[in-house]
């Protein structure tokens, strides 16, 4: 269904929880998140539900995020599920890669189609400080696990943070050489623990692109038009390189996504602080398309984050899931 300024909304991320196995300092608190008791999330029933809902509007792709989507029980359950119900073509996820390599095979046999994995830095000293308490081989494990029963494409989250892993960044396009990954630059965004940070550490991808070109021969790439992201590769290497520039330069003239999180708030934008409840219609299949159909039609036209202004969405990032 096209939204109010024409874009087509076909794609709904659903955050499952807001908990994680990882605490990233641009993410999380180092004290944790205080805990939602288990009762107030969406029941997969109700996901499935209103995804069916929406699926008859016109969306047919779904990704799963957290938090880190993979803690919850029942995950494979609800991903063969979704895979199933009529419209929908691709079912992803976004995970931390922490859990995956051990649950690769049978998310894929129950129809996970691609997966996102977020790896801010190639070196296990710094991960652990990254994420507060992880471990980079079981990351490492799980993409190598997927591009091997080829759960692909991997595409490989990274934000950059200057004076952190800006000394990485060759690293990263070095490790497109020999695997067929996404490596995909992230611009911090001033939002949850993010806005902290985001005076200081923040680095644009027009910089990082720059940088790139200056020792690699990069080619651009063809995308969709609902893509957000810019991609290159450099010439001969296996991989890819791409840029997600929420800052510099937003994607909101072809933003095609609908976000729902695990206690079943609509969001039409990530940087909005307008939210839809969802649990009062679960039961009225009628007044829950007018709910989603509301949700499509209230999608703003672009968010107007920058600098000076920090995002409006009263959420964190663990809330919604990216
Ligand atoms: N700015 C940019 N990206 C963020 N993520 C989490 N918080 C932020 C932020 N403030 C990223 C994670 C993950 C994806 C879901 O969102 O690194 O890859
Ligand atoms: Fe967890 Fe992702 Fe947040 Fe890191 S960025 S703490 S992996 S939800």
């Amino acid at each position: 269904m096209k939204d109010s300024y024409g874009r087509n909304i076909n794609y709904l991320r659903i955050s499952l929880t807001d908990r994680c196995n990882l605490r990233c300092i641009y993410c999380m608190p180092k004290e944790g998140i205080v805990k939602r008791p288990y009762g107030d999330l969406l029941r997969f029933e109700d996901i499935l539900k209103i995804i069916k809902a929406a699926a008859t509007l016109g969306i047919n792709k779904i990704r799963y995020t957290g938090g880190e989507p993979l803690i919850m029980k029942d995950i494979e359950y609800l991903i063969r599920e979704t895979a199933s119900i009529k419209g929908i073509t691709d079912v992803a996820i976004t995970t931390n890669g922490i859990l995956l390599c051990d649950m690769a095979d049978k998310l894929k046999e129950a129809g996970l189609k691609r997966v996102n994995i977020s790896l801010d830095t190639l070196k296990a000293d710094k991960y652990k400080f990254i994420t507060r308490c992880g471990n980079l081989d079981a990351v490492l494990k799980s993409i190598d696990k997927c591009l091997s029963i080829g759960l692909t494409p991997v595409k490989i989250n990274t934000v950059l943070l200057k004076g952190f892993n800006d000394t990485e960044i060759m690293d990263f396009v070095e490790f497109t050489k020999n695997l067929p990954v996404d490596i995909r630059f992230i611009e911090l965004m001033p939002i949850g623990e993010g806005k902290k940070l985001y005076e200081n550490d923040n680095l644009s991808s027009e910089v990082v692109l720059k940088q790139i070109e200056d020792n690699f021969d990069v080619i651009s790439q063809p995308t969709s038009k609902s893509s957000t992201v810019s991609l290159y590769k450099v010439r001969g290497y296996k991989g890819n390189i791409g840029f997600i520039s929420p800052m510099s330069c937003k994607f909101c003239k072809d933003c095609n996504r609908l976000r729902l999180t695990s206690i079943g708030d609509l969001k039409p934008c990530l940087h909005s602080d307008k939210v839809i409840n969802l649990k009062h219609c679960l039961n009225d299949e009628k007044l829950l398309l007018e709910e989603l159909k509301r949700g499509i039609l209230g999608k703003p036209e672009e968010h107007n984050m920058s600098s000076k202004h920090k995002s409006e969405s009263k959420k964190m990032m663990y809330q919604i899931g990216g």
